[in-house]
């Protein structure tokens, strides 16, 4: 059997930091702009990388981590923004569906459908899934992600409890940042949870290669006209945080 290495991934410097502060035995790799961080997390074998933003730069990575390292799954960890209005500022969402809501070659095609493998949308493999809800649940029951923040910085993001939802993500170039964006969305995909714009490009990637993974989303902000304000508070003071706990929470035997 081969021998078990995780991806893990994140868009941004911020979504990784604290879990490349994580590894054991760590190295750098530089390639086509990236680096890839090796070592290990709690003796699994890890590949950690920040891919950029957007469709192309995260399914160019995924295909790096695949060939060049040989990794046999991925974990996707970042933000994201909320489409769903029963989400809030800090929530996660664990991705059961991943669609690409940029992705329109009608009429040649449905709406949404991928080329050549003919579906619409991406679902996370069944066992990591799983294994990753289960242990995000208990992460966020017992409070280990609210406690790593200060008073000051709940107040901030209004954050006084958080939850877990599995559900539809979806991925596009585009960061929403008004309301009539996200009408538009729940208009074409109403069962949408939340947006961003790397986790059904990774999806498909992995589809395709037969490799195991999972897309975990913190909301960032609520996509709409004060999301980028919002969204760089978030990423410059939570995400690292949040990153670090969950990567160490789900990297075990
Ligand atoms: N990632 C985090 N917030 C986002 C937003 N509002 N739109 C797209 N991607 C995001």
């Amino acid at each position: 059997m081969k021998e078990k290495r995780i991806g893990i991934l994140g868009a941004m410097p911020e979504e990784i930091n604290g879990v490349v502060s994580l590894l054991k035995d760590k190295k750098e790799i530089v390639k086509g702009m990236r680096t890839y961080y090796t070592g290990t997390i709690n003796n699994i074998e890890v590949v950690v990388v920040f891919s950029r933003w957007g469709k192309v730069a995260s399914a160019t990575t995924v295909t790096h981590l695949i060939i060049e390292f040989g990794i046999t799954e991925v974990v996707f960890t970042g933000v994201a923004g909320a489409i769903s209005q029963d989400l809030n500022i800090g929530d996660i969402v664990i991705a059961n569906s991943l669609v690409q809501h940029d992705l329109d070659a009608r009429p040649i095609m449905k709406r949404f459908e991928i080329p050549l493998l003919g579906i619409t949308e991406l679902f996370s493999p069944k066992e990591i899934l799983d294994s990753t809800i289960e242990k995000i649940d208990e992460l966020v029951g017992n409070g280990s992600l609210i406690d790593l923040l200060s008073s000051k910085q709940r107040e901030l993001f209004s954050l006084t409890s958080q939850k877990v939802v599995v559900g539809q993500v979806a991925s596009g170039d585009q960061f929403f940042s008004s309301n009539i964006e996200k009408e538009n969305l729940l208009a074409i995909l109403p069962d949408v949870l939340c947006v961003e714009m790397e986790g059904a490009a990774v999806a498909q990637v992995c589809f395709e290669y037969d490799i195991p993974y999972v897309i975990i989303r913190t909301i960032s902000d609520v996509a709409n006209e004060n999301s980028v304000v919002d969204f760089n508070e978030f990423v410059s003071q939570v995400a690292s945080k949040f990153g670090f706990e969950i990567i160490q929470k789900l990297i075990k035997w």
